[in-house]
C-alpha cells in the first residue's frame, strides 16, 4: 500500500483508500478534489487525460467497479473504498488487452489524446456485451470524442477486440472442461 498527500496547509482533509489498478492507495486530500487530479497529480497515473473537465469529451474516463466514469466531474471521496481501472491497469507491454491490441491492430487513433478513454470505455461495453453490433460500439462510445480519426477505424478495433475477447474465452472454457484422461 501506498500513501500520497495533496494537502495544502490549514485545508480540510479526508483520507481515502482506492485500490488503483489492483493495488490500495491512500491518499490524504481535499474533499473537493477531483479522482482525476488525484489520478494525475497524486499518483502520477498521467495516462487519464483532460480536455474539458466539464464531461463532454470523455477523455478522463477510467472505470470504477467495472463501469466506465468520467473523472474529471466525480469527486476522489467517492472512491474511497472502491476500485478504479486507469488505462495503466489495462494490460501490460508484455501481455496486452484486447483492446490495446485491436486499436494497434485496427490503426484507431492518431494524436491518441482520447485513446485511453476511448479504450476504457471500450473494455466496459465488451465485458458487459461480448458480441456487440457496430450500433451497440458506437452508441457505448458515444459519450467519448475523437478530433483526429473519424472513428471509424475505432469502431473496427472494438469489434476486432470482442471477437478475440469472445475466442479467448471460449479457448479458457474448453480447457476448463478438458477432462484428463
Ligand atoms: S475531461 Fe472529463 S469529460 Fe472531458
Ligand atoms: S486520436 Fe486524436 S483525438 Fe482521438
Amino acid at each position: 500500500m501506498s500513501t500520497v498527500n495533496s494537502k495544502e496547509g490549514g485545508v480540510d482533509e479526508r483520507r481515502i483508500t482506492v485500490t488503483v489498478n489492483g493495488e490500495p492507495r491512500t491518499a490524504e486530500i481535499e474533499p473537493r478534489l477531483l479522482l482525476a487530479h488525484l489520478l494525475r497529480q497524486g499518483l502520477g497515473l498521467t495516462g487519464t487525460h483532460i480536455g474539458c473537465d466539464t464531461t463532454n469529451c470523455g477523455a478522463c474516463t477510467v472505470l470504477y467497479d467495472g463501469r466506465p466514469v468520467k473523472s474529471c466531474t466525480m469527486l476522489a471521496v467517492q472512491a474511497d473504498g472502491h476500485e478504479v481501472t486507469t488505462v495503466e491497469g489495462l494490460g501490460t507491454p508484455s501481455e496486452l488487452d484486447p483492446v490495446q491490441e485491436g486499436f494497434t491492430s485496427e490503426h484507431a487513433l492518431q494524436c491518441g489524446f482520447c485513446t485511453p478513454g476511448m479504450m476504457l470505455a471500450a473494455k466496459a461495453l465488451i465485458t458487459e456485451n461480448p458480441d456487440p453490433t457496430e450500433e451497440d460500439v458506437r452508441w457505448g462510445l458515444s459519450g467519448n470524442l475523437c478530433r483526429c480519426t473519424g472513428y471509424q477505424n475505432i469502431v473496427k478495433a472494438v469489434l476486432w477486440a470482442a471477437q478475440k475477447q469472445r475466442a479467448e474465452a471460449a479457448a479458457a472454457g474448453t480447457s476448463d472442461n478438458a477432462v484428463a484422461v
